[in-house]
């Protein structure tokens, strides 16, 4: 069987590193490993849409921020299909079909749903787009034949609403779409970075995120000014390293050769985390020594980036390509997926059998 990836990001902001940790890095590896024999990257401006009605500018001005980001990570657009979402209406007639698959509960019952519902305060008022983003999402997926899904851990309800739909799917109409995997991030630690205030989830509203295009300043402003653990106030001091974003941070970026580079009174993270748990490590170097390690990990991509700004209209002419490219292999499903209904009328004579 073909092995096929297809994920995506809303483009509500800028990519950050918390995205890069959660999910960009390891498709770059995926899409480097040769495993893979097809790769869609959607840039997924619908769903934006779904919570951002009243804003189709933003969702406008950052499929480009969105573009640039993934290419200056290091996603080819010559391994990988990057693909704007609404360019492809096969996607929507998809989702439509599937929403006689799907219950109204078995949608409320969806985790990332419930929370998401919870954080945009939508619980009085959920718009009937918002609600059935997953059935939507389960059309992007199938749309592609995806047998894998590389994303975080909060998009495993989403996974797992997608796979039924496939098996319902085939029971009703007979065997005609694919069941994705999804494919976690290797490090657990990755799945979710905090953002640099202590908070949970990094996020733009929150003005709480280092982003992938933040300047090496800004970067080092950032880190200097990260929440670590409150109870440590002297150097002295005994302190936490669990949920301490400082530390959480570099279990997701730290290599054993930042040590003998940036602090080779160290020999590992181990070492480092142990001293600070006894007391007598403050918090300046430890942020210090993070600060270097950020700037070694995005000091490439930022020049990719500032490279890649340059070149606005090859992007432009990549995003048009790959979007037909897309539109092409989601209308095969299609086909597919008419005829397993019953509903491809005018093909063959269809009616008239
Ligand atoms: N939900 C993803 C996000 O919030 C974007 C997305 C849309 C997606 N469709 C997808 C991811 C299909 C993986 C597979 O960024």
């Amino acid at each position: 069987m073909k092995q096929v990836i297809l994920t995506g990001d809303r483009p509500t902001g800028r990519l950050h590193v918390g995205h890069y940790a959660g999910s960009l890095r390891e498709r770059v590896k995926l899409q480097n490993s040769g495993s893979f024999d097809e790769i869609y990257i959607m840039i997924a401006d619908a769903q934006a849409l779904t919570d951002n009605a009243e804003h189709p500018e933003k969702v406008r001005q950052n499929i480009m921020q969105v573009a640039l980001d993934y290419l200056s990570c290091g996603i080819d657009p010559e391994k990988s299909t990057i693909f704007i979402q609404s360019m492809v209406p096969q996607l929507t007639e998809l989702s439509f079909y599937y929403m006689n698959l799907v219950t109204v509960s078995r949608l409320q019952r969806n985790p990332t749903v419930k929370s998401e519902i919870q954080m945009r305060n939508f619980e009085a008022s959920i718009p009937v787009g918002f609600f059935c983003y997953p059935i939507s999402q389960a059309a992007d997926i199938t749309a592609f034949g995806a047998t894998a899904v590389p994303a975080g851990e909060d998009q495993m309800p989403m996974i797992e609403q997608c796979r039924e739909i496939v098996h319902k799917f085939n029971a009703v109409y007979g065997e005609t779409l694919t069941e994705p995997q999804i494919i976690l991030p290797e490090n657990a630690s990755c799945c979710r970075l905090p953002g640099i205030d202590g908070k949970a989830k990094m996020s733009k509203s929150l003005g709480n995120c280092i982003y992938l295009s933040d300047e090496p300043k800004e970067i080092e402003r950032k880190v200097m000014s990260m929440f670590t653990d409150p109870n440590h106030i002297k150097v002295s001091d005994p302190g936490r390293v669990e949920g301490n974003p400082v530390f959480l941070y570099l279990d997701a970026f730290c290599e054993p050769e930042d040590f003998s580079q940036f602090l080779p009174e160290y020999s590992s993270l181990q070492e480092l985390k142990e001293h600070y748990q006894r007391g007598g490590l403050g918090d300046i170097k430890v942020k210090r020594f993070l600060s270097q390690v950020l700037q070694s990990r995005l000091q490439p991509i930022y020049q990719r980036r500032k490279e890649w700004e340059q070149r606005l209209p090859e992007v432009y002419e990549m995003l048009y390509q790959g979007s037909m490219a897309a539109r092409e292999r989601a209308e095969q499903t299609l086909e597919a997926v008419r005829h397993a209904m019953k509903i491809d009328y005018f093909t063959q004579s269809s009616l008239l059998q």
